[in-house]
């Protein structure tokens, strides 16, 4: 696509007649190219507006077709016999989504030795092979424009089916992003697109070269607008200066930003039917059920691994905040491996990653309400099956916890039982906060840039903020106290660290995730309001400790909707001391190496399969 942008000219009749001359001798036309959209066989794809310097001798391809002055081509980097070109690229169309067999009508191989100029078979198409002598340009498909011999990185584009993005992006030479300008069929739904995986190489430096990332809307990302999950602020602030430093991090690391994804409004959490307003809700490919919460939540419900960060240790900053007292930025990711290298690189220096040790598990698992009777439900069975084979796995015990008693009989004297001491703490936190970081502000520059007015905002965060205005500042101190004391408590008398590195944690702690069950968002809500209570989806937030999710299964359920069983996933929580994060990494690992929990695969169940009114594009996920 192309588009055409001119300086402002003079708008009045009579002035235009008067100045036409000069208007036109003055008036600048600057023609930007934001890439091309174009379908090789069954594939749509997306040719990048950035080339590299590389510029080759296009007149030796006569034989190959070429769409709007580009044909597709295949560089292959690095020694490779004429017999092994074959099987490469049979290796490359089955493991990589972009990469397809016509792509090698035409091969620059760099590494020739000045043999393999000459015709050749390659997957039953006749394919010119023509010497490369440039080494900087990495191997995969790509598009050569013919009129000036420069080669262009091609990108797959899906449908966002889900409805779970943003804004697609593209990264620009200039470390920044802009928008992916390419629009396949699809209904109400972004076009996303990704780049080959055969450009990038793992290395030491970048260990996750390649890997393709969506970032929540809202973490900043340079060049891109961001919205919160709100049309007034989208409209009202100008693209970020700079990417924070977590996602920078990860990109620095090797990842490929695709895109930005939907967030709930101002990172309060919201039920689809009732409070999606601005936005509307992102499906869930598995079943007929719902998202909800940050990262934990979604990924009960969906079966990948999620984590929620020991609190301090990943960087917030041009992050919105919810309340910096109590957020962290974690994953939401299939690969255990993928998922310790991205940790390693969001967390820094703040990370011990135990992947290549051999670590020592605590031996003390703690249950909390957990099910006792296998025969009660699919889930139960699940749940008590992965229970007693992580018992067995680390060679330890089962106590049950109840965090009202035992706070009842060791924590400190005189603050009321549990469920009223922390009744309020969460939302009196997360509103004040948020109210005075993110709310003033907002209302303070949309008034002065739209006459006094005040932005449309959803109920959810209306409804909590408006308890927050009712929160006294000493009200908030007595609860940043009740916080403090809960915490200590938690972390020297429940679930204390210890000093060896290769345990870390004193105990492990469990409580159930998801247990499939159905949120159908065709039910109308009664809306959710502030969220009092104490719940053990609560420690972690306010202890400071690490959660994470891990998938343990799937259970059928008959869907009213479908009238047919659906696939839901049931998750277990596993929290362990405060900074044990990578012991819960290397124990996802483990578990899944010993065939304990699967590995979550793309797809409409754990398993794979299809998903539901996603159209056809092969059998790839683009999450890896
Ligand atoms: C690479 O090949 C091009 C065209 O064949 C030639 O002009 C150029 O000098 C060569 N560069 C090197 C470094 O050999
Ligand atoms: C590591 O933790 C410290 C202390 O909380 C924090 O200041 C720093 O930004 C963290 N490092 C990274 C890479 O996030
Ligand atoms: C929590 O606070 C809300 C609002 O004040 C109140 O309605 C509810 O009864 C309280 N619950 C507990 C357990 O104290
Ligand atoms: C709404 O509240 C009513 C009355 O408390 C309850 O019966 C109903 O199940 C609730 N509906 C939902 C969707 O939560």
């Amino acid at each position: 696509m192309v588009s055409l942008r001119h300086s402002p000219s003079a708008r009045s009749l009579g002035l235009l007649a008067l100045s036409l001359l000069s208007t036109f001798s003055t008036v600048s036309a600057r023609l930007t190219s934001h890439g091309l959209s174009v379908t090789l066989n069954d594939a749509y794809y997306y040719i990048s507006p950035f080339s590299g310097s590389v510029v080759v001798h296009p007149n030796l391809l006569k034989d190959v077709p070429a769409v709007f002055g580009f044909k597709p081509v295949t560089v292959i980097q690095g020694e490779v016999a004429q017999a092994g070109i074959q099987a490469l690229l049979v290796k490359w169309d089955e493991s990589d989504d972009v990469f397809q067999p016509a792509f090698a009508r035409a091969i620059f191989l760099a590494g020739c030795k000045g043999s393999c100029k000459a015709k050749m078979k390659v997957i039953s198409d006749a394919s010119s092979i023509v010497p490369l002598n440039i080494t900087t340009i990495p191997s995969g498909p790509y598009f050569l424009e013919m009129a000036t011999g420069s080669l262009y990185p091609v990108y797959r584009l899906y449908e966002d089916f889900a409805g779970a993005f943003m804004q697609a992006l593209i990264h620009t030479p200039d470390g920044k992003f802009q928008p992916m300008f390419a629009q396949i069929p699809g209904s109400a739904a972004l076009t996303v697109g990704v780049p080959s995986r055969l450009y990038f190489t793992k290395t030491a430096a970048k260990p996750l070269a390649g890997v393709r990332l969506g970032v929540k809307d809202i973490s900043r990302l340079a060049g891109v607008k961001g919205s919160n999950g709100n049309r007034a602020w989208y409209d009202l602030y100008p693209p970020a200066t700079y990417t924070g430093p977590a996602i920078q991090r990860l990109i620095d690391a090797g990842a490929v930003v695709v895109g930005t994804q939907k967030t709930s409004q101002f990172a309060n959490g919201e039920s689809a039917t009732a409070d999606w307003v601005d936005y509307h809700s992102p499906f869930n490919p598995r079943g007929d059920g719902d998202t909800g919460g940050s990262i934990r939540g979604p990924a009960g419900v969906q079966g990948p691994f999620g984590n929620r960060p020991s609190h301090g240790l990943v960087s917030l900053d041009n992050v919105m905040p919810l309340s910096p007292t109590l957020d962290t930025a974690g994953f939401l990711v299939r690969d255990t491996a993928i998922w310790d290298a991205a940790n390693a690189a969001l967390y820094g220096s703040n990370y011990t990653s135990l992947a290549s040790s051999k670590p020592k598990y605590p031996k003390t698992i703690r249950t909390i309400e957990f099910p006792t009777d296998p025969g009660a439900s699919a889930a139960s069975k699940l749940l008590i099956d992965f229970l007693n084979s992580l018992v067995t796995f680390v060679g330890g015990t089962v106590t049950l916890l109840n965090l009202a008693t035992e706070w009842a009989a060791t924590g400190p004297k005189g603050p009321p039982a549990l469920a009223q001491y922390l009744n309020t703490t969460y939302p009196m936190i997360i509103t004040k906060e948020q109210i005075q970081l993110v709310r003033e502000p907002f209302y303070r520059d949309y008034a002065v840039a739209h006459d006094g007015r005040r932005p449309f905002v959803n109920p959810v965060p209306l409804v909590r903020w408006s308890y927050g205005d009712i929160v006294s500042a000493s009200q908030l101190q007595d609860q940043d106290d009740v916080k403090a004391s809960f915490m200590k408590w938690f972390n020297t008398e429940v679930l204390p660290p210890v000093a060896d590195p290769k345990q870390c944690s004193s105990g492990l702690v469990l409580y159930i995730g998801s247990s499939g069950g159905q949120n159908p968002r065709n039910r109308y809500s009664n809306g959710s309001g502030v969220p009092f209570g104490f719940s053990s989806n609560c420690i972690s937030v306010l202890v400071e400790v690490p959660d994470s999710v891990f998938p343990v299964g799937e259970v059928l359920s008959r869907s009213a909707i479908t009238a047919h069983d659906e696939a839901l996933p049931v998750a277990i929580d596993i929290n362990a001391a405060k900074g044990c994060d990578g012991l819960l990494v290397k124990l996802a690992q483990d578990l899944v190496k010993a065939g304990i929990i699967p590995e979550p695969r793309p797809g409409g169940s754990i398993n794979g399969g299809a998903i539901l009114m996603r159209r056809s594009f092969g059998a790839v996920d683009i999450w890896n």
